[in-house]
């Protein structure tokens, strides 16, 4: 059996855990952090210290994953929505491999999602175009076509009405703005809608901690594209993340 760490970090909570990557399912309970006030780079790499500290399964050969909310290009930050903007342009990979003292893998939230959802979840053995989003402090969005990653889609931030639609229809909207699973289906019915018009995606699938109330709010939405919650639940960062570690030892710094 092969297992790695994946940790994902997002603007509310850094998790992590011990993967499996033969099944993608968890050899450890999720260890859990705040995502430190602020995000700024320092405090979250700190965090992210001290939360792969906790892993006593850790040695050396252990691949280790990390996904973030940012486009990811080359190992470089180039976004940054719901955390400083300090991040813009950094050399993230670098800063986190050299604080753990090992290579890791490094990638943006949503699509490490979309990852673990195409390798063991909803989206597994499913052909063409399937849009993987994430609802949660932000929206995160990942294109899977046939199985395969085209990566850093932010389609979060499509505007409708001149408006950044993630900032009043991701989760973190819902709960600033204490709106109704009816209210907030309105929103999300008017998202999905242009993205079907846009891209006619075979399959939508949805994730972020608020996809164990999908039947809430998913049978409220009608489109003509299948819509299904992420079948990893919240755990699809983790395991992304961890999938595509394997292998992140031999080019470690
Ligand atoms: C960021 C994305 C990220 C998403 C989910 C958005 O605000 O721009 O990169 O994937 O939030 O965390």
């Amino acid at each position: 059996m092969t297992s790695a760490i994946g940790i994902d970090i997002g603007g509310t909570g850094i998790k992590a855990a011990l993967v499996d990557l033969d099944t993608g399912s968890l050899l450890s309970d999720r260890h859990k952090v705040p995502t430190p006030e602020g995000g700024e780079p320092d405090d979250v790499v700190k965090a992210v210290v001290g939360l792969v500290s906790e892993f006593e399964e850790l040695d050396e050969e252990t691949p280790v994953g990390v996904c973030f909310p940012a486009v990811v290009r080359g190992g470089r930050t180039m976004s940054a929505a719901n955390v400083s903007d300090a991040w813009i342009g950094l050399e993230a990979e670098q800063l986190f491999e050299k604080a753990l003292g090992r290579g890791i893998h490094f990638i943006n939230d949503a699509d490490a999602a979309g990852v673990a959802e195409a390798r063991y979840g909803a989206a597994k053995d499913v052909p063409g175009l399937v849009i993987m989003t994430t609802l949660g402090t932000g929206i995160g969005t990942a294109l899977i076509n046939d199985g395969r990653l085209v990566p850093n889609a932010e389609l979060g931030h499509l505007e409708i009405d001149g408006v950044d639609w993630e900032t009043v229809a991701s989760n973190g909207a819902r709960e600033r703005a204490s709106l109704s699973w009816t209210e907030w289906a309105g929103r999300l019915q008017r998202y999905y809608e242009r993205l079907e018009a846009y891209l006619s995606p075979e399959l939508f699938v949805v994730g972020g901690g608020v996809s164990k109330q999908h039947e809430d709010f998913l049978p409220l939405l009608e489109l003509d594209t299948r819509i299904v919650p992420a079948a990893l639940r919240n755990n699809s960062g983790i395991m992304g993340a961890a999938a595509l570690a394997e292998g992140s030892t031999l080019h470690s710094s």
